[in-house]
């Protein structure tokens, strides 16, 4: 017997004469998800109207009146017979307004080309204009950087057996709240007065979210970037080549010891990449007594069986993708200079992303997790040593690979080791480090607080203690 994967959200609607009776569904279906439903899955075949009059109704109808719905919708053109309309909560309704009035507050001086301006200007950009819109530097240094970089080591567990490195400098900064996760760090230490005259950062990568902490910095005196990974540290040491003050090493946190006593380490992106237990033993031995650890990073919600972790692993980077792919421009307006490969690689995000999230929504989770893998391995065959762009709006492709490199290296627990952010706060607390302050930065899914997403969360090391 055939059975339809996506039965319980999907409707057909064959032979639609009209916008109308889409718009009434729609409606419907959106309140319902703002009330509690997970998404809806609506197929339009043998319709006699045309796609960007339906496109724009749909638009209209979204846009019309002065309330704002918390939905996100996705409409995917597959061909003359067949459109999908894919409906999701919008988690992070309220984002905009925080990242333009921190952007208002905090980056007014700063050098317009610096990379976190242009970083969080192009995120605000996006959103608001509901398109993509890649930051310059995405266009131009594409080239610059990648051909100096070393080849893998044959360890088992480096960043690179699972995720591309050279992909991951470039278009990690059109991931969302990625550049605002800095920013988050920037007014933490300035709002509590922390010195940053000597500080290290555990798991640089490739180093653009520290050059951009850098950028914002009045002064600083010595910043140890600790990177196990040989072509993450490649990049580092051509990104820093000039800045005298900045000491990239080639190790592991572990083997990490300072030469004077630290106040501050800070660590984005990288706790879930290691032993994250023992990065709090480590950082306790290193640390000074009320000195600061902050550890801004990506959480899933809490799990305690492994197919909870499956689903909640899926959710959490599909929370990402959706909100970047419900930017995206349709099939048909995409310029005649992308390549075959890349026509390709839009089809299949739009395809196949979106079904991927009402599988795991549904609560089919295997379905889900074998279709990550198969898009995975379909991706990758076209983007294999193909790693140029011809149009900037690619990266968030791009970008959105690396997202699912990441899925499926955390399903198989690989490299990627995700917990949830209140696990993370009780290992501190065993490990005598108490929270200070907790601020989930952007949001992956429903639900509350130490639900998945980007979180920053700053600790204070035995605050009580004397030294
Ligand atoms: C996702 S990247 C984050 C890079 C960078 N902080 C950023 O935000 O772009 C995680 C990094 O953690 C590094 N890492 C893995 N194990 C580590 C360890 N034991 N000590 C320090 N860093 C480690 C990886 O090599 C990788 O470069």
């Amino acid at each position: 017997m055939h059975m339809d994967l996506f039965e319980e959200n999907k409707l057909i609607i064959v032979n639609l004469e009209n916008c109308e009776f889409l718009l009434q569904t729609l409606e419907k279906k959106w309140i319902e998800i703002q009330n509690g439903l997970e998404c809806s899955y609506i197929i339009i075949l043998n319709t006699s109207i045309e796609n960007n009059v339906l496109l724009n109704s749909v638009q209209n109808f979204f846009n019309r009146n002065k309330f704002i719905w918390k939905i996100n919708y996705l409409v995917n053109i597959t061909n003359e017979k067949k459109i999908e309309i894919y409906s999701f909560l919008n988690h992070n309704l309220s984002y905009v307004n925080r990242l333009s009035s921190d952007i208002e507050k905090y980056l007014k001086n700063l050098n317009p080309s610096s990379y976190i301006k242009q970083t969080l200007n192009s995120e605000l950009n996006s959103i608001r204009e509901k398109k993509f819109n890649a930051p310059n530097f995405i266009k131009n240094e594409n080239e610059k950087l990648f051909t100096s970089v070393a080849s893998s080591s044959e360890e088992w567990n480096l960043f690179e057996n699972k995720i591309d490195v050279n992909s991951y400098n470039f278009f990690e900064a059109v991931h969302p709240a990625y550049a605002y996760q800095v920013l988050a760090i920037y007014k933490f230490l300035i709002k509590n007065n922390i010195s940053t005259n000597y500080f290290i950062d555990i798991g640089s990568g490739p180093g653009t979210a520290i050059q951009m902490l850098l950028e914002l910095l009045n002064s600083y005196s010595q910043v140890d970037l600790i990177e196990p990974s040989p072509t993450a540290y490649t990049y580092l040491r051509e990104r820093f080549k000039d800045n005298h003050f900045v000491y990239p090493f080639l190790k592991g946190f572990f083997d990490y010891y300072p030469s004077k006593t630290l106040n501050l380490a800070i660590s984005i992106g990288a706790s879930h990449h290691f032993n994250t237990y023992f990065l709090f033993q480590h950082a306790n031995k290193i640390l000074e007594n009320g000195g600061f650890l902050l550890i801004s990073d990506e959480f899933i919600s809490p799990f305690k069986t492994k197919i909870e972790r499956y689903e909640n692993i899926i959710k959490h980077h599909l929370g990402y993708i959706i909100d970047l792919l419900k930017l995206a421009p349709q099939i048909t307006e995409i310029p005649n200079n992308c390549t075959d490969d890349e026509i390709q690689l839009i089809r299949l995000s739009h395809d196949v992303f979106p079904k991927i999230n009402v599988l795991a929504l549904s609560g089919k989770i295997s379905d889900a997790a074998i279709l990550c893998r198969k898009l995975l391995s379909e991706m990758s065959e076209i983007l294999e040593n193909n790693f140029n762009i011809t149009n900037s709006f690619l990266a968030y492709y791009r970008l959105s690979f690396l997202e699912l490199q990441a899925l499926v290296a955390g399903l198989d627990y690989e490299v990627e080791c995700k917990t949830s952010v209140e696990n993370l706060i009780s290992m501190a607390i065993e490990n005598d480090f108490e929270v200070v302050r907790h601020e989930r930065l952007y949001a992956t899914s429903k639900g509350s607080f130490y639900n998945s997403g980007t979180h920053l969360i700053c600790f204070r090391k035995n605050l009580f203690r004397n030294n």
